[in-house]
């Protein structure tokens, strides 16, 4: 089953708007020509209206760093799906292990977040990993298997066509130590599996699952090599698009 490579720039806390549409042309000229697989950037909600002018005719996907489940309302601080498409995105980070760790969001509220992003019809990338004292504990897949089945509790077999799993080993990012391609793709494989019970064998053969955490230039190739990781999403060497176009067009 061969699925389309998914590469994603997460540029977090990163760009104002100069910088960030210096930056998204400069990966758009990197993508020229390349048709065999999606490339996706997620700068911070601030710049994604101007962002999405620099991208318009190009076929890059525009994604948000999260997104609230409500079309408007009493919600301080937070931004609609609507929102979101009115500003030219289409897809949405959810469930980052910063957000989790950092701001404290809960696999219920994450999953919250999933079903409201998906009833708009924005493509959620759904983040979950385990942090090092869970993978020393040898608690990996039950920490994986409990956050896809509440993130994704409740979600259809149509709606899960419009989700993407990212598998962030939380110890891996931001700290230069990737996870070996044998760690990931033995995740990856167990969160294919996991699919193929929660749904059926065609959805999990489908799903893209991106690998995340310190991926670059150096190690790229190695991973997208692995039978079942079909993309990364990208921090720090998306902030680079020379970096950032390198790993968009692995081997
Ligand atoms: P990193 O971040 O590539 O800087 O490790 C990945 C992520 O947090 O999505």
């Amino acid at each position: 089953m061969s699925r389309r490579a998914l590469m994603a720039g997460n540029w977090k806390m990163h760009m104002n708007v100069v910088e960030g549409c210096r930056l998204a042309a400069d990966v758009a000229r990197t993508c020229e020509g390349v048709t065999d697989r999606d490339v996706l950037l997620a700068p911070p909600y601030t710049i994604l209206s101007e962002v999405s002018h620099v991208l318009a005719n190009t076929s890059i996907i525009l994604s948000s760093q999260n997104v609230c489940w409500e079309e408007k309302g009493a919600f301080t601080g937070e931004i609609s799906p609507t929102m979101l498409q009115d500003a030219g995105a289409s897809a949405a980070i959810v469930g980052h292990s910063e957000r989790r760790q950092i701001f404290g969001e809960s696999d219920e509220l994450i999953n919250t977040r999933v079903k409201g992003a998906l009833s708009f019809g924005i493509l959620v990338i759904l983040c979950i990993g385990e942090t090092l004292d869970e993978r020393e504990k040898g608690r990996t897949f039950s920490v994986l298997e409990e956050q896809v089945r509440k993130g994704l509790d409740g979600v259809t077999a149509a709606q899960i066509e419009h989700v993407v799993l990212a598998y962030e080993p939380v110890w891996a990012i931001g700290t230069g130590k990737t996870a070996s391609k044998e760690q990931a793709q033995e995740a990856h494989a167990f969160l294919r599996e996991l699919i193929e019970k929660m749904y059926e064998k065609n959805i999990a053969d489908r799903i893209r699952i991106l690998y995340g955490g310190s991926v670059k230039a150096a190690n790229v190739d190695e991973l997208m090599a692995q039978p079942d990781i079909d993309g990364a999403l990208v921090g720090g060497a998306a902030l680079d698009a020379e970096s950032f176009g390198r790993i968009i067009n692995f081997k």
